[in-house]
């Protein structure tokens, strides 16, 4: 593994799913409050990492492996987010690795996000895909967060609250389960699955406080490094692919 420091992270170039990735992130932290996981889909993108197996139950597996593995370095109560597609006609590898994570009072699904973006793509035969799940986890009981700040959209309700016994606690919506708020990348890329900044930002806002560790296994363009940066986080990332590595770190290197 090669290992690049920052005043504020670490990136490291290698396999993130291996023990000794993990134990990196304990020997450097003790335990985190949040990891974001956008991992390979599962030949769904036309890149070499995104062939993990061509049976989804072997892909789910291999997602049940990585996650359990990376729950250790999560402080209890933990939140784990895990980016993840509905899969095609009998390749639903998400769908196998969401039942077949749970353990209830260990490992526990406390919300099932979806990300609904702008551009839609055509089928004539069905309903147009604009959507990404995000599964929310949390290391023991849901109802239980190490942290859990409520997060607010900017829009404002208008209206105080139906009952007057239970007046409205802000002037804000509360986010929900279906973020319509974000607008996906569209032009531009540097990675092609590159994650619009905000879509990361809001669980770290959410499950975290300023000089908390934010660990991403599989970190591409550095998104989640770059949102650690702006919202006074630090970051532990890691990328298998050294092209893609080198770009981040040279990103991160100049970037304020
Ligand atoms: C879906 S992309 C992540 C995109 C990222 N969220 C962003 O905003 O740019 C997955 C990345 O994980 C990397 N990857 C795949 N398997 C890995 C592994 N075992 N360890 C570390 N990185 C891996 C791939 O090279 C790819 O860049």
């Amino acid at each position: 593994m090669k290992i690049e420091r920052f005043d504020d992270g670490i990136a490291v170039c290698g396999d993130a799913t291996t023990d000794e990735a993990m134990k990196l992130v304990i020997e450097e932290t003790n335990g985190v409050p949040l990891i974001i996981a956008d991992p390979p889909y599962g030949n769904i993108v036309d890149e070499k990492w995104d062939r993990i197996a061509e049976d989804d139950s072997v892909f789910a597996q291999w997602m049940v492996s990585w996650t359990q593995k990376w729950t250790a370095a999560l402080v209890p109560g933990g939140a784990f987010y895990i980016w993840g597609g509905i899969g095609i006609v009998g390749f639903r590898p998400f769908f196998k690795f969401l039942t077949a994570i749970e353990k209830p009072g260990e490992f526990e699904l406390s919300t099932l996000i979806t990300w609904s973006k702008k551009r839609a793509y055509g089928i004539k035969w069905g309903y147009l895909f604009t959507r990404e799940e995000l599964a929310y986890f949390v290391k023991g009981n849901i109802k239980k967060p190490h942290t859990f700040n409520i997060p607010l959209l900017e829009a404002k309700r208008g209206y105080a609250g139906y009952d007057p016994r239970y007046p409205a606690k802000s002037e804000h919506y509360r986010r929900t389960n279906v973020w319509t708020d974000v607008t996906e990348i569209m032009q531009g890329k540097l990675h092609p699955t590159q994650k619009k900044q905000r879509v990361i930002e809001i669980p770290i806002e959410v499950h975290t406080k300023p000089g908390d560790t934010v660990v991403d296994p599989f970190a591409g363009a550095g998104t989640t490094a770059f949102a650690c940066r702006k919202l006074g986080r630090r970051f532990i990332v890691f990328e298998r692919d050294e092209v893609y590595f080198d770009d981040l770190v040279n990103r991160l290197r100049q970037s304020p």
